[in-house]
């Protein structure tokens, strides 16, 4: 069978990618930059492809050959402050997805939204996920097999998360002021998350599902950046910022390179990314942070 995984030169598709590649698939990544990328090309049988994947015809290209496609392209910041590349990523390559997989006659899709993705939801980013998400089930249905999966806060080795603040923490090493501090999160360790994908992959009963994925502990972000701070075995306090300050802190973060924190994403965390999950998952944040962080 072969596998098209969109957005698989990320932190998620790095982890399926390394675990498919034991398993009887074909499987080829497109990438927009297939140089940086290199590393990839350690797995038997992988093939890396330059593509821009919103273009219909490179996209259609790449596919001919494809049996199931899975997408995990996704951005947390854009570049402009209006929406629009969040549109483009996550919106509008949905409807480019649906196209290929009618043309191209592929009948199973396995899509990553996120928890709390709705059309109505507080932030470019969970709506355009939402859109993205309502679109794949309400017109991909007809035609071809779709799940989709709805992760909180993923981590693991390379994640955005634990690392984001173990590095931002060797910056800032005495007094931590933390945007959001009380927001709740129910993280997922990225090898289950690829395991229960993998897994869905074949099962028929995960076909026009949408599943909500939580690991087994709820965590203040506060209480994560803790948990970093533990196991750095530092002594950094964090100071919790007020509703306000937060707002603040993102209005002045988004304006420096790389936007490490943005009005989108304080927008994102006015909703708890928590849960009832439909999978149980069992591995903690504090059995797997000793594993990879950076002391
Ligand atoms: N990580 C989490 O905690 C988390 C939680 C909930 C949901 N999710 C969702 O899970 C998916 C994967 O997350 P991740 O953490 O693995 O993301 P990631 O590490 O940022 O990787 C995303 C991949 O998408 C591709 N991509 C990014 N912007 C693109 C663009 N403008 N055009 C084309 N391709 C683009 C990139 O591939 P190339 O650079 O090779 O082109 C990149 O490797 C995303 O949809 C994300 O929203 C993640």
């Amino acid at each position: 069978m072969n596998i098209v995984i969109l957005g698989g030169t990320g932190f998620i598709g790095r982890n399926l990618v390394n675990m498919l590649s034991s398993e009887e698939y074909s499987v080829k990544v497109p990438t927009r930059n297939r140089e940086k990328n290199k590393k990839f090309l350690v797995y038997p049988g992988l093939q890396l492809v330059q593509c821009n994947i919103h273009n219909q015809d490179e996209l259609v290209s790449v596919t001919r050959d494809c049996d199931i496609l899975i997408n995990l392209v996704g951005i947390l910041n854009e570049r402009g402050f209006k929406g629009k590349g969040f549109e483009a990523v996550h919106s509008n390559l949905a409807r480019t997805i649906l196209y290929v997989c009618k043309v191209n006659n592929i009948r199973r899709v396995l899509h990553m939204s996120a928890l709390n993705a709705n059309s109505s939801g507080p932030s470019f980013y969970l709506r355009t996920k939402g859109d993205a998400e309502s679109y794949m089930h309400t017109y991909g249905e007809r035609f071809t097999n779709i799940t989709t999966f709805r992760p909180s806060v993923v981590f693991g080795k390379g994640d955005g998360l634990i690392n984001r603040f173990s590095n931002l923490i060797n910056f800032i090493p005495f007094y931590f002021p933390l945007a959001c501090a009380n927001t709740k999160f129910s993280p997922i360790y990225v090898r289950d998350l690829s395991y229960f994908i993998i897994n869905c992959i074949d099962n028929v009963d995960s076909y026009q599902k949408r599943y909500n994925l939580c690991g087994p502990k709820v965590y203040t972000l506060q209480e994560i950046v803790e948990l970093v701070i533990h196991f750095k075995k530092r002594k950094t306090k964090v100071i919790p910022l007020t509703d306000n300050l937060s707002k603040l802190q993102a209005y002045t973060m988004q304006l420096l390179p790389g936007k490490p924190f943005s009005i989108d994403n304080y927008n994102s965390c006015k909703i708890d990314s928590i849960g009832n999950s439909d999978y149980d998952f069992y591995t903690e944040l504090e059995s797997v942070i000793p594993g990879f962080i950076e002391r």
